[in-house]
């Protein structure tokens, strides 16, 4: 049995394995009906957990469109109606869910809590994002690359922005998939050391350069996010965005990176703070791709996991 939890615990050959499998797949049904079935039903006869305790609308969405189209049925919860965490252990929700469902998704906020679940569940777990990693997003985000502009081995990927959870997998990301990696943002919301290592392990390039115009140069890729995330307090809104400002994705940041660079967000995007409109909606940006692409690489994320 696989789980997906983070992509510097999958080895990178599965990981390549799957990118591969959700591009066939998105072009085994490009043209059909979101509702049609794909010909060939992985998930027939299987039930799959969605949990968030956080909101979401690609992740819930995207997760629960690409199951239905494999074949399998979906439920989802909402982490408060349920006793997770408060009423019961995780271990024994864990235990219980692996009694009724084939596979669960859970978006949550400490990662204690995934790993918990996975320890004690008999059934595949995926992460839907936690306070410190998103992989999902980010294999969504390596296909979106991929698909526009061939192999991101070798690339220069610029973060701009919040050290945050998305950036983290984006680490794991460049490690695994062999791109070069450099962060611009404020000393305060660094990365955590334990992500940039990882790369570093892995024998790519991991900047970190205060001067966002300076960062940029010859990137093939920019990515930001928000800069207040959901598991972040509201009181530290004004102090982040005082912080962050300088490093916001405008005309003037892109115009400095390749003349080819693309631009992603994982959205949901906070429009002329983070990245300016002209930039969302601009030649470069491939941000809706990217949403996309979350249900194609997430269906093949899932059939990884059933057929461990
Ligand atoms: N990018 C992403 O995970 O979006 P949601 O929060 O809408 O799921
Ligand atoms: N960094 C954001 C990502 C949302 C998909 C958050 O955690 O809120």
């Amino acid at each position: 049995m696989n789980h997906f939890l983070d992509l510097h615990k999958t080895d990178a050959a599965a990981l390549r394995a799957i990118i591969d499998d959700a591009i066939a797949m998105k072009k085994a049904r490009a043209g059909r009906p979101r509702g049609a079935p794909d010909d060939e039903q992985p998930l027939a006869g299987r039930m799959v957990a969605l949990i968030f305790e956080k909101p979401s609308t690609r992740t819930r969405v995207s997760f629960d469109v690409g199951a239905r189209q494999m074949g399998g049925q979906t439920m989802v919860l909402s982490g408060s109606d349920m006793q997770l965490g408060h009423g019961e252990t995780i271990a024994d929700t864990a235990r219980v869910l692996s009694r009724y469902v084939d596979m669960i998704m859970i978006r949550t906020f400490e990662e204690a809590t995934l790993l918990e679940m996975a320890e004690h569940a008999t059934v595949p777990v995926i992460n839907g994002l936690t306070n410190r990693t998103h992989p999902c997003q980010i294999m969504a985000d390596v296909m979106t690359y991929e698909e526009h502009r061939g192999p991101i081995a070798g690339r220069k990927v610029v973060w701009s922005g919040d050290g945050n959870n998305v950036c983290a997998s984006f680490l794991h990301g460049a490690g695994q998939f062999g791109f070069d990696f450099t962060f611009t943002g404020p000393p305060a919301l660094d990365p955590e050391p334990e992500f940039v290592e990882f790369a570093r392990s892995k024998g790519v390039k991991v900047e970190i350069e205060r001067d966002p115009l300076k960062a940029v140069e010859g990137a093939d890729l920019v990515v930001t996010d928000t800069w207040v995330s959901m598991h972040d307090a509201q009181s530290a809104r004004e102090r982040r965005h005082k912080l962050l400002r300088p490093y916001q994705v405008n005309e003037r940041l892109m115009a400095a990176a390749r003349p080819d660079a693309l631009f992603m967000h994982c959205l949901p995007a906070h429009r002329d703070e983070e990245a300016t409109s002209a930039v969302m909606d601009g030649p470069q940006s491939v941000i809706f791709d990217e949403a996309e692409n979350r249900l194609h690489a997430q269906k093949a994320i899932m059939r990884w996991c059933l057929e461990g």
